[in-house]
């Protein structure tokens, strides 16, 4: 979504703000710029469609000097991709950079246009721009008592950074709705929407809480809450090293990223693994007391997530005989919701900051669960601020647009989590101790998956000029087959469909003839006999069928068989998604896309 990178500082700082917008591209964007205000307070606007480097060689074009600046990548909600839509938005001597939506700008902006001012784009970042311009005029306050003050005429969400070039000596942050974190240096100071943009230059961060008014000078910041008292907010040093955000070996993000799994859960379980036990004291006493009462649990999530949700429900019922649902977030946000008695909220996410899966939060809040958790890779993240508790997942920043070692390490994740509720709830079970041996072994069952790449891309050869392919699985193995087709769909543009093994005679069969590839995930367990003879239907209708499993599939049937190491039937979802997610990658690379940024999508979707 959209990236927010600002400096007040004592030298020009034209290319730090371009290097440093440069390092958001990751999270998707249309359009770009920058503004600084030179020494003689004049306001320098540069801005572009399409890539960063584009920006750059226009600002380098026009060697401008300021030493205090804001840029800003953008992705269209309100109004098309255009030069005139980019941000920094300007009104007057009021400058601004807005992640969000603002609800009431239609209203705004024709209460605006009576007053006189003239719209040069489609945004609601614009009508903020006016709106505040007209207060200062109207009142002659301070442009903080100005902000302060227009905050009750905003419905919406506006992360956002302002300069004003009648006082040029400062910035001020607002966050609400989405994050902003303040780098702090030597007699120059920060700000962006993700630290990523910061690292080069600071790893001390203070991260703005929600409804944080920051107003930032070279040599200071004082910050006020949302009631507007001073605060003083955590500073703390990022653990993040700059250096491992490069792609290393690897020519895609994704790739780094599918292969970095092992060490990924090796993370999300040091610490948490010791001797056959699983210690979630970082979740303290409270929710200890918690967990004791839960009787159903309920989950929500979007995307990648929501399938890691789906998987834990089979989990959660077979193992710590606690009913779950699960839900897509903004489906849960849009209906009257009946909850059950004694029910615990859990929300998952990788960035922490999905609009729909924080509203569902929001909603939750008002409707009598015991508490809420959230599963998330974001310590900063709007989802771990306003959640009661939250774990984190560890996995290391995640870059390419497709989600991958985020999934892995949220199912090591909730499989501690329901591994520990199941013993406390059960006294006798002896299943702490039995998840925490397999999952020890986790990290090498995937580097053994991860050495059949070749047989892996030898199958995208086969399947990348195809337009349809249809992904199945039974129990567990469902969701994986959904998560297996988003990311196909995600990488390579290619249509994929996922079933549940069972329901294909109920429908999806009619699709079935010889240039449909049907992949299949199928390891032992009870299952395998009722999909061999889904195999058997497919293959009596001509499909193309693929299927990975760690046992020898004794049909006769014309099929590749993709032999998987065996594993536990329990972890088996966490293992069989690692081949699926290197044959969406190897498709999409035979298919020359652009693995990192697919088009249309962001990385994190910080609108509902
Ligand atoms: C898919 C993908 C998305 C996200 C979804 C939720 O590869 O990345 O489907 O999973 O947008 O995002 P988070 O997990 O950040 O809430």
């Amino acid at each position: 979504m959209c990236g927010i990178v600002a400096a007040v500082t004592e030298r020009n700082i034209t290319d730090f703000l371009l290097e440093s917008i440069k390092r958001l591209e990751y999270r998707g964007y249309d359009s770009s710029g920058l503004a600084i205000i030179n020494q003689k307070k004049n306001i320098i606007r540069i801005r572009c469609i399409g890539k960063v480097n584009e920006l750059s060689k226009k600002v380098k074009q026009k060697k401008i000097f300021g030493k205090i600046g804001i840029a800003h990548t953008r992705w269209a909600t309100h109004g098309k991709v255009s030069e005139e839509n980019a941000h920094p938005h300007i009104s007057s001597n009021i400058v601004i950079v807005h992640n969000g939506i603002i609800e009431n700008s239609l209203k705004l902006r024709s209460f605006l246009e009576k007053k006189g001012y003239i719209f040069h784009s489609d945004t609601d970042t614009e009508v903020i721009a006016h709106l505040l311009h007209w207060e200062q005029t109207k009142t002659g306050k301070s442009l903080i008592e100005v902000i302060q003050n227009s905050k009750n005429r905003l419905h919406g969400s506006y992360s956002m950074v302002i300069m004003d070039a009648y006082n040029s000596s400062k910035l001020i942050a607002v966050r609400s709705g989405s994050p902003l974190v303040i780098g702090l240096g030597q007699k120059e100071n920060f700000i962006a929407s993700d630290q990523i943009a910061l690292l080069n230059i600071t790893k001390r961060l203070i991260y703005l809480k929600e409804g944080d008014i920051a107003i930032i000078h070279s040599k200071n910041i004082k910050i006020f809450n949302k009631h507007g008292f001073i605060k003083k907010r955590k500073e703390i040093i990022s653990n993040v090293k700059y250096k491992t955000i490069g792609k290393g070996k690897y020519k895609y993000y994704m790739e780094k990223e599918i292969y970095e799994q092992p060490s990924s859960i090796r993370h999300a379980l040091h610490h948490r693994i010791k001797k056959d036990k699983i210690n979630f004291s970082e979740l303290g006493y409270r929710a200890k007391k918690i967990f004791l009462n839960i009787e159903h649990i309920q989950i929500v999530a979007c995307g990648t997530s929501y399938h890691a949700a789906m998987v834990s429900k089979h989990w959660f019922e077979s193992l710590a005989s606690i009913p779950c649902d699960v839900e897509v977030a903004s489906e849960f946000s849009s209906r009257k919701l009946a909850v059950r008695k004694k029910s615990f909220f859990i929300t998952l996410s990788q960035s922490g900051e999905t609009a729909d899966t924080l509203e569902a939060l929001r909603i939750s809040k008002k409707l009598g669960y015991l508490g809420n958790l959230t599963i998330c890779n974001m310590k900063g993240s709007s989802l771990v601020q306003e959640s009661d508790f939250y774990l984190l997942t560890k996995a290391g920043i995640e870059i390419g647009v497709a989600s991958t070692k985020s999934f892995t390490t949220q199912l090591t994740v909730l499989l501690m989590l329901v591994a520990k509720i199941t013993k406390l709830k059960q006294k006798k079970s002896n299943i702490e101790k039995k998840i925490a041996n397999i999952l020890t072994t986790l990290p090498f069952r995937i580097e053994e998956i991860l050495k059949k790449n070749n047989i892996i891309k030898t199958i995208s050869h086969q399947l990348c000029n195809k337009n349809n392919i249809l992904f199945l699985g039974r129990g567990d193995q469902y969701p994986i087959a959904m998560e297996g087709a988003l990311k196909l769909k995600e990488i390579s543009y290619i249509h994929a469909e996922a079933y549940p093994s069972g329901e294909l005679k109920h429908g999806p069969l009619a699709l079935i003839d010889k240039n449909i590839p049907v992949i299949i995930t199928a390891p032992k367990n009870s299952l395998l006999e009722k999909t061999k003879k889904n195999i058997k239907e497919i293959s009596a209708r001509g499909g193309i069928i693929y299927v990975f499993s760690d046992q020898e599939i004794d049909l006769e049937e014309n099929m590749t068989v993709i032999k998987i190491p065996y594993v536990e039937e329990i972890i088996a979802p966490i293992l069989y998604i690692i081949p699926l997610q290197l044959l969406a990658y190897y498709i999409g690379l035979r298919k020359g896309k652009n693995i990192d940024q697919p088009r249309n999508l962001a990385k994190s979707v910080t609108v509902e």
